[in-house]
């Protein structure tokens, strides 16, 4: 690259690493700290954190080259240009966002600031968090001639970080003068000339020479409410075709058919209306609540926000009756659970409705047999192996003698089951699904009673159709 950054990414977390050797991939030279030892130690040692395609394959490719792995931020702070904040920013007691994390690295950034640096907030944060990390690095005496501070929000997913980051569908700057956004524009340069994309090796994906990255320059207050508008009308969206699968159900339509229908509409689209479980993860949830308590220190009752949460929180309780409903009482009952994380293709368990719904069925006597691809490990920290709750090593291990299969977790492999293996296993050949991956009628013939969200539940022959029974 003919004019490389010297880049400090504050955090390894699922943005910080990702966001650290994809600049090493685009040809920058990074340092990404983090403050826990163990895991900047794995790092050096060649390890992994996190379970997210193409990252192993990339660590491999800069580890040590282009990206170097540290604890100690004022190094990392003093030989970087740019330096970006990817720490959590969970959520807080009243909803809003607790920046304490972001607050501490700025006091050590201030520390440790001897000549000119960009500071880029990644993490997300609420709308005038540029205003109060430039006050910050005042009240600690820096000049204000020796930073600048952006706002560059991140919009990657897990599970498909690595290409959501070199394939964006935007790129958001928001920069109060011309020499930072100068050098978040040079940053940026391999993806939005599009030079990356003609390197031999380049990943690929939406993103080409004759189609690169775009790069949308705004103010820091427009970024930063970019970012928490964008997350909660995505989660809107999964909230109203949620809304809308209770619906049809009542009146025996299909939501599958339904969101196709109204997602060919190219002014709605498609994508983000897969009803199901509600949505979970370390993001929807907390910046949701997050994005309402701006609009509340404004004086602003966003009310529309607390109607999307609320309805996410009570299709788990849909899902949770649906399991009663096909079982009639709980306590006893053994339960295969497919799934884990809080979607496919990843570990994350953060906020995860699996998780969720496991719990409650746990409460009310059930026991659970788990089976995850990736997300065992992480679960076991948080549910540890009991009587009552059990993991397996496989799917059809998880399924031997259940009273019923519920599929949590929408991962490849639990949409292309064997169903006869499965049905062999089982106790009794009930399927509930909280993903929606099968289509009712399928089930019914491989003899199977299968529930799912807003379509109508098949029976299998023996069983056949159940009265509406009241519980
Ligand atoms: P994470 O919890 O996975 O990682 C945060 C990392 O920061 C941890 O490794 C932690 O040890 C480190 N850290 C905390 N304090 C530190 C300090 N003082 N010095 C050095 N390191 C420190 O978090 P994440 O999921 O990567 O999210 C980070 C931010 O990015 C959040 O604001 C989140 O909302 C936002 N975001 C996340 C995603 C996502 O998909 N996870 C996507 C877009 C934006
Ligand atoms: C989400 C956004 O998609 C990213 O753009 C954003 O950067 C990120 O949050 C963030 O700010 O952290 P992520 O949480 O990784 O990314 O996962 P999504 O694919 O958005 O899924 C979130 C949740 O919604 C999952 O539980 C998923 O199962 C659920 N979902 C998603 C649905 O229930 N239906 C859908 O149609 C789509």
């Amino acid at each position: 690259m003919s004019n490389p950054v010297s880049i400090c990414v504050i955090g390894s977390g699922y943005v910080g690493l990702v966001a650290a050797v994809c600049f090493a991939e685009m040809g920058h030279k990074v340092t990404c700290v983090d403050n826990d030892e163990s895991r900047v130690k794995m790092l050096c040692a060649g390890g992994v954190p996190i379970f997210e395609a193409h990252l192993p394959e990339l660590l491999n490719k800069h580890r040590g080259h282009g990206v170097d792995f540290t604890s100690d931020l004022r190094m990392a702070v003093e030989q970087s240009e740019a330096i970006f904040i990817a720490v959590g920013t969970p959520q807080g007691d009243t909803g809003a966002a607790d920046l304490s994390y972001v607050e501490a690295v700025v006091s050590e950034i201030a520390r440790a600031i001897t000549g000119y640096k960009v500071i880029v907030e990644k993490s997300t944060v609420p709308v005038y968090t540029n205003e109060w990390i430039r006050r910050v690095l005042q009240r600690y005496g820096v000049d204000h001639e020796l930073f600048d501070v952006v706002s560059n929000p991140e919009f990657l997913r897990e599970g498909t970080a690595v290409i959501d980051f070199l394939h964006p569908d935007r790129i958001v700057v928001g920069a109060g003068s011309e020499r930072p956004a100068r050098l978040m524009e040079r940053i940026y340069e391999p993806l939005t000339n599009g030079s990356y994309y003609a390197q031999a090796g380049a990943l690929t994906g939406i993103c080409n020479t004759e189609s690169p990255a775009k790069l949308v320059l705004t103010s820091a207050q427009s970024a930063e409410i970019i970012k928490h508008a964008s997350n909660a009308f995505l989660a809107l969206k999964i909230s109203f075709i949620n809304a809308v699968a209770n619906l049809a159900e009542t009146v025996d339509a299909d939501v599958e058919d339904i969101a196709e229908g109204i997602g060919l509409d190219s002014r709605i689209g498609s994508k983000f209306l897969q009803a199901g479980l509600g949505y979970g993860g370390s993001c929807f949830p907390k910046d949701v609540a997050a994005f309402h308590w701006v609009a509340q220190q404004q004086g602003l009752d966003f009310q529309l926000l607390q109607e999307v949460k609320k309805i996410n929180d009570a299709q788990k309780d849909v899902f949770f009756n649906k399991v009663r409903s096909a079982l009639w009482t709980l306590r006893g009952k053994k339960l295969a659970a497919l799934g884990l994380a809080f979607k496919r293709d990843t570990d994350d368990i953060r906020d995860s409705p699996a998780l969720d719904v496991i719990r409650r069925l746990i409460e009310a006597g059930a026991s659970i047999t788990a089976y995850d691809p990736a997300a065992m490990d992480r679960a076991k920290a948080v549910l540890p192996p009991s009587e009552k709750m059990k993991y397996a090593q496989g799917i059809y291990e998880a399924a031997l003698d259940a009273d019923a299969v519920l599929i949590l977790t929408d991962w490849k492999e639990f949409a292309q089951l064997d169903l006869a293996q499965l049905n062999r296993a089982v106790r009794f050949p009930i399927v509930i699904d909280g993903r929606n991956l099968y289509k009712p009628n399928q089930m019914a013939e491989q003899g199977f009673t299968y529930v799912s969200i807003g379509r109508p539940a098949t029976y299998n022959a023996q069983q056949g159709k159940p009265r509406k029974l009241v519980l």
